[in-house]
């Protein structure tokens, strides 16, 4: 059994068939460019049959001066075959159905017409002094007499490599390793294993299929390609090397940027949880998870997500706990006391029980605005009731009720909007405590979503020229906005005492 177990990648080909994706040829030579970078043995860069975009692509990649084998495919027929070779591929990829089902009711003929063709443009492409693969197009459905049948012959006409495809999808890994098995006794040309995910089995059948001795897997990257699409390319290079054993010629750091690139010039987005390149992949958030990795990595990764070109996410929300919102604050630069990380992490369990998804970005705006507040208890003002009414047909008004250096005080005001209306409801409660203007306001809605927390940034000047600024940050923008003027009143009544 061979040690190195070759990468043929059909991103370019099969990838493509997904519904919905069309690459430009510029977009195909910029991923083959990625794909030889990545490592990959056999670019399948395209079916120069289909069209002149098809070959233009093609003629761009072969041109590049890759390291990889670049293939190009074609069904056993005339056109076809003289569209591949036209391109000048290194490599051509012969395919004709054996099932029976393809044979009747996709192509309409025998099984002695279709064993005919196979042998005859293999030799054609042999006799052209091309590299020839062959695939028996449904192979796993097709009878396993005439499979064999096929394959014998396959190789008897010249075909240096027999590829197996499971094209609807419908092996299991215990199927799929009988069936290499039985065609390794066939055949002594290296066997190569193509499986569909219809069941979600692609890859656990393609690594039966090589544990059975098959020594090169088609794959595409994100898993990509018609239907549920085919094996992922980096779920079975990973698993090949870490569960396995068995090396490849992919360089593994390249795996992330190779599935980026994939995934924004197809457009086709990956499931959050998706193996290795998925967005969640190496995210952790739950408080325990994230003490574990803190402490030691291994204890809840299977392993470094810098193997694949990653970095370790901790990610904030309802489960994260102390450790993770400390390491996420730590990593900006933030250093909190206990009781503002006690803070912080209080408000971030109150936005996930509401159901809001907390980002990064909003623990690091919540944090900003809990370490920069006033102290706990040396705040002469604090917010106790805030109502404010708006709408069309009514003028926005707010009332406060304040708490001022231990009396309440209430006060109403109206204005342009409910903002305005808060912040004058509030400078008029304070008045004879300070006659403060407001010098700058700005809000920063710092992630997407209606439902974002909003950052708001406010500086304001007393009578005597003492300037201070102050932030707040909610998800309710008038809450924020009130926060922000709170703290900033606070900051500069403290000032004053000092001074
Ligand atoms: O799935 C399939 O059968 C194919 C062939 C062209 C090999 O993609
Ligand atoms: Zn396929």
């Amino acid at each position: 059994m061979s040690e190195i177990i070759r990468i043929f990648d059909t991103t370019l080909r099969d990838g493509e068939q997904a519904p919905g994706v069309s690459l430009t040829p510029e977009q195909k030579l910029e991923i083959a460019i990625q794909l030889d970078r990545l490592g990959v043995d056999v670019i399948e860069a395209g079916f120069p049959v289909a069209s002149e975009g098809e070959r233009r692509a093609f003629k761009l990649i072969k041109e590049a001066g890759l390291k990889a084998e670049i293939c190009a495919l074609a069904r056993a027929d005339q056109r076809d075959v003289d569209a591949a070779i036209s391109v000048e591929p290194d490599s051509i990829h012969v395919f004709y159905s054996t099932s029976d089902i393809h044979l009747k009711s996709v192509l309409g003929v025998s099984r002695e017409e279709a064993l005919e063709r196979i042998i005859k443009y293999i030799t054609y492409v042999k006799d052209h002094g091309f590299i020839c693969e062959f695939s028996p197009m449904d192979a796993t459905r097709t009878d396993l007499e005439f499979l064999k049948q096929v394959c014998r012959a396959a190789e008897e006409a010249g075909a240096d490599r027999l590829n197996v495809p499971d094209t609807v999808g419908v092996m299991t890994p215990k199927r799929m390793y009988d069936l290499i098995m039985e065609l390794r006794r066939v055949v002594r040309i290296p066997i190569s294993v193509h499986c569909h995910n219809d069941f979600g089995l692609a890859v656990a059948n393609t690594l039966a299929g090589i544990e059975a001795g098959a020594v090169q897997a088609h794959v595409t990257v994100n898993g990509i390609g018609e239907r549920a699409g085919n094996a992922a390319l980096e779920e079975v290079v990973m698993a090949l090397n870490l569960l396995y054993g068995k090396k490849t010629n992919i360089d593994t750091r390249q795996i992330y940027a190779t599935s980026q690139l994939v995934r924004r010039l197809t457009g086709v987005q990956l499931q959050p949880h998706k193996p290795i390149v998925g967005d969640n992949a190496f995210a952790h958030e739950s408080g325990i998870h994230v003490r574990g990795v803190v402490v030691d990595p291994c204890a809840f990764e299977p392993f470094s997500p810098e193997l694949v070109g990653r970095v370790r996410k901790i990610v904030a929300g309802k489960h994260a706990g102390k450790h993770g919102i400390k390491t996420i604050l730590e990593e900006s630069g933030l250093r909190p006391t206990e009781n503002q990380l006690d803070e912080i992490v209080k408000r971030v369990k109150e936005l996930g029980d509401k159901g809001k998804t907390v980002t990064d970005t909003d623990v690091l705006a919540i944090a900003r605005s809990v370490i920069e507040a006033p102290i706990e208890g040396m705040k002469a003002v604090n917010l106790e009731e805030l109502v404010v009414v708006t709408g069309t047909g009514v003028i926005p008004t707010s009332s406060v009720k304040l708490n001022v250096l231990g009396k309440e005080y209430v006060s109403a005001e109206t204005g342009v909007g409910p903002v305005d209306a808060s912040l004058k409801a509030i400078q008029r409660v304070i008045q004879n405590l300070a006659r403060i203007s407001l010098r700058e306001f700005r809000i920063e809605a710092v992630t997407g979503g209606s439902d974002a927390i909003a950052e708001v940034i406010v500086k304001i000047e007393d009578e005597t020229g003492n300037l201070v600024s102050a932030r707040g940050a909610r998800e309710d923008i008038v809450m924020a906005s009130v926060e922000a003027m709170i703290n900033a009143i606070n900051k500069l009544l403290a000032r004053r005492s000092i001074h």
